[in-house]
């Protein structure tokens, strides 16, 4: 039976890759897409969802959720990487849809509507969304299966500041409230997503341009490129996302370690820093298991065969 999935997203080309995958994977039941702001504002990432999904037009559309800001506003966005509007500035037209339920209500409905247990949250963005559900629902934590999270870093340097990854430098008070919470978690942290670095190889193993996906990723992967160049001299491309994805779908192929995490939520160098007792001794309690190691060939290709599949099933 397919594993029901919400993915929480900030598109960003990275999570579009990851949205191309997780929507026509037959392994997957995706029941929402919701839309928080990071790599672009959060209408922008609402867009961006929607511009996915038709350009995908995956058989089966799942619910939608809407982003709105985190309560301190964004302090960063990921245009350096991904350009103004997130998908590379590549301008598709989007019939925007009017009247869609804030995200992190369709998490909560999505939740309550399965069966205890059975959904899987896959956040590929700022935690806010999450954050916002366990407030509107108190009991959501218990009713979730798994949350399994794209953030933060436990030995290695930030990305967005020395000591901060991304999407947990957009909204700390929310990753920490995530972290804090009952619910059962699975982090991926940059030490591992960092390890892979797709090359321009990709581009002889997409779809071919009469497939949606194909034609899709070949327009939003050249930015990409050009931003991981420009930015980090970089003849390549982290999918941090996908990676995550991937964690959530083949778990088989990640080793995790039990770890007691925390975020720093202020200070001057600090903000958004992940942080775990690592001591001989801990004084913390475990809160989630981090996957601290990956079979990256294997990953790689279970990448590749992902797109693929979703070449061939959207037609
Ligand atoms: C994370 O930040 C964003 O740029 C990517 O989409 C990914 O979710 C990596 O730090
Ligand atoms: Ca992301």
């Amino acid at each position: 039976m397919a594993r029901k999935v919400i993915l929480d997203v900030d598109p960003g080309i990275d999570d579009a890759m990851a949205m191309c995958i997780a929507l026509l994977d037959p392994a997957l039941e995706v029941l929402a897409v919701t839309a928080v702001g990071g790599n672009c504002s959060p209408e922008q990432a609402t867009r961006n969802v929607q511009t996915i999904l038709e350009q995908i037009d995956p058989p089966y559309w799942p619910r939608l959720g809407a982003a709105s800001a985190p309560d301190d506003g964004l302090p960063v966005d990921g245009r350096h990487l991904y350009g103004n509007d997130g998908l590379g500035e590549t301008n598709f037209l989007v019939a925007e849809r009017q009247h869609l339920h804030p995200s992190e209500k369709v998490i909560c409905d999505q939740v309550r509507d399965a069966s205890e247990g059975s959904v899987t949250i896959v956040a590929l963005g700022p935690l806010t969304n999450i954050a916002r559900a366990m407030i509107l629902d108190p009991e959501l934590p218990s009713l979730v299966g798994e949350i399994v999270m794209m953030g933060g870093a436990v030995s290695g340097p930030g990305n967005i500041t020395p000591t901060a990854e991304f999407n947990i430098y957009c909204d700390p008070a929310s990753a920490r409230a995530v972290f804090h919470s009952r619910s059962t978690k699975t982090l991926v942290p940059l030490d591992v997503t960092n390890r892979i670095v797709l090359s321009y190889d990709l581009f002889n193993q997409l779809p071919d341009e009469s497939t949606k996906v194909g034609r899709f990723l070949r327009e939003v992967l050249p930015p990409a490129f050009r931003g991981y160049r420009r930015q980090f001299g970089l003849e390549g491309i982290h999918v941090h996302d996908t990676i995550t994805l991937m964690a959530a779908a083949h778990g088989e192929l990640f080793t995790t370690e039990e770890m007691a995490g925390d975020v720093e939520t202020s200070g001057d160098l600090t903000t958004g820093m992940t942080v775990f007792d690592r001591r001989r001794v801990p004084a913390w309690r475990h809160n989630m298991d981090v996957a601290v190691d990956m079979r990256a060939d294997e990953v790689i290709d279970a990448i590749i065969s992902g797109i693929r599949t979703a070449g061939a099933k959207a037609g």
